[in-house]
């Protein structure tokens, strides 16, 4: 009689010898999404060197980025534009800026820079990788709390916040990396609300994935404003860019804060750069004020790409693996860019390796976690969106058999 074990080996081994080369690790627009915005290159012609009644060529126009560019990704993230400064193509450069500026000077409301305190900041997980790496070589020490289906485990946070050295939380409120959650209204008003052993306690909220909807919009949430009206006008920051929208390489990295905060931010700014890349400001205000539909035009154009891709993850999913959660569970996500699959028994190492022998490159396990290091190895994150359709398929049902085959070896053991 074929065992369990014995049958998971054959179905990977047919699998494996099909001599696959595919890649699911990359958290990357696809070709077919980069082509949508392709008349982001042409968008500003040789004569049309001025917006805003600002010369785009040269350089003054004002740290804080192009009115018309400040205006646009406030209505990203439903500020005003005097709230928003406009920076450069990488929102996780900025989000270090503001970060190594609070290090060394301490933001307005602070009492120094927060480097003298051995400071600490409170992560999700599982949470996004870079976040990680940003945060431990600025040199804070890292606090995790659990992603829950409505947002960030706020009662650990509560807890974290005790904690006079905790300085803040960093997490994805929108679609978040890796699992896709969402903060709900009540989660978000209590870190609005919540008291803290720091004053200058500070919600990091990096919506990269505030507008990337695969269906029906999930309601994002507006932490600045929230702050305020609950007494802290200065606890947010709101960053976002346009790195899954245009150009993942060429494109723009903005803030929105308040008013104090955006005049603390521009100062220092300008004293390490007169200005933004204004040029490509002006692109990205022409090309998205000439798409059909606008931003949301756009995005409805990714969507169409991209929602096919995560439906054939959990279709493959659910068709090999079941739906019990024996082998393993995952979350289905409304937006953004990645899928979050739990093993049920602690193998998710063994089945990123198997699938790396078997030609079907998936995100390093641990990624998710400080350190690199899942405590429960059962953590894989799954970034569908650069490869076609036929490979996610293909891709998703070598992991799934991964799956089969490392969770029988666990149960033979
Ligand atoms: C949550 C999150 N923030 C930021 C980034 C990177 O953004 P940027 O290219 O603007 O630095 C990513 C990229 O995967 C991301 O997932």
């Amino acid at each position: 009689m074929t065992t369990p074990l014995a049958a998971a080996q054959a179905a990977y081994d047919e699998l494996a010898a099909l001599g696959l080369k595919l890649n699911l690790q990359r958290g990357q627009p696809s070709d077919a999404d980069f082509d949508l915005s392709d008349a982001l290159l042409t968008a500003v012609t040789p004569g049309e060197t001025t917006m805003d009644g600002v010369d785009l060529r040269n350089y003054p126009g004002g740290v804080a980025g192009l009115p018309s560019a400040r205006a646009l990704f406030g209505r990203y993230l439903g500020l005003d534009a005097a709230n928003v400064v406009v920076w450069n193509n990488s929102s996780l450069e900025l989000q270090a800026l503001v970060l190594g500026f609070a290090l060394l000077h301490g933001l307005p409301g602070s009492t120094g820079g927060w480097v003298h305190d051995r400071p600490k900041i409170v992560v999700t997980t599982p949470g996004y990788d870079r976040h990680f790496l940003m945060l431990t070589t600025l040199g804070f020490e890292l606090i995790s709390v659990g992603m829950e289906p409505d947002g960030p485990d706020v009662a650990a946070i509560e807890a974290a916040a005790a904690d006079p050295a905790v300085r803040g939380v960093l997490f994805v409120p929108t679609y978040s990396n890796p699992g896709g959650e969402t903060i709900s209204a009540e989660k978000a008003a209590r870190l609005a609300e919540m008291v803290t052993a720091a004053a200058d306690f500070t919600i990091f909220a990096d919506d990269a994935y505030r507008v990337h909807h695969l269906g029906q919009p999930d309601a994002a949430v507006n932490f600045v404003e929230l702050c305020a009206a609950a007494g802290h006008p200065d606890r947010a920051f709101a960053f976002g860019s346009t790195s899954k929208i245009t150009f993942a390489s060429g494109g723009l990295g903005f803030v929105g804060t308040s008013a104090a905060n955006v005049a603390w931010l521009s100062r220092l700014l300008s004293a390490q750069s007169i200005g933004p890349n204004k040029v490509e400001q002006a692109r990205h205000v022409r090309f998205l004020a000439g798409y059909p539909g606008g931003l949301d035009g756009l995005m409805r154009a990714h969507a169409a790409l991209i929602a096919p891709k995560f439906a054939a993850v959990d279709e493959v999913l659910s068709t090999e693996l079941g739906t019990d959660g024996s082998y393993a569970t995952w979350t289905t996500p409304r937006g953004g860019y990645f899928s979050s699959l739990f093993t049920t028994a602690p193998v998710a190492a063994r089945v990123v390796e198997l699938a790396d022998a078997a030609g079907v490159s998936l995100t390093p396990a641990g990624a998710t976690y400080p350190g690199g290091v899942d405590p429960d190895n059962r953590n894989i994150r799954l970034a569908p969106t650069r490869p076609p359709l036929d490979e996610v398929r293909t891709a998703m049902t070598v992991a799934a058999a991964c799956v089969r085959l490392a969770t029988e070896e666990y149960r033979a053991r």
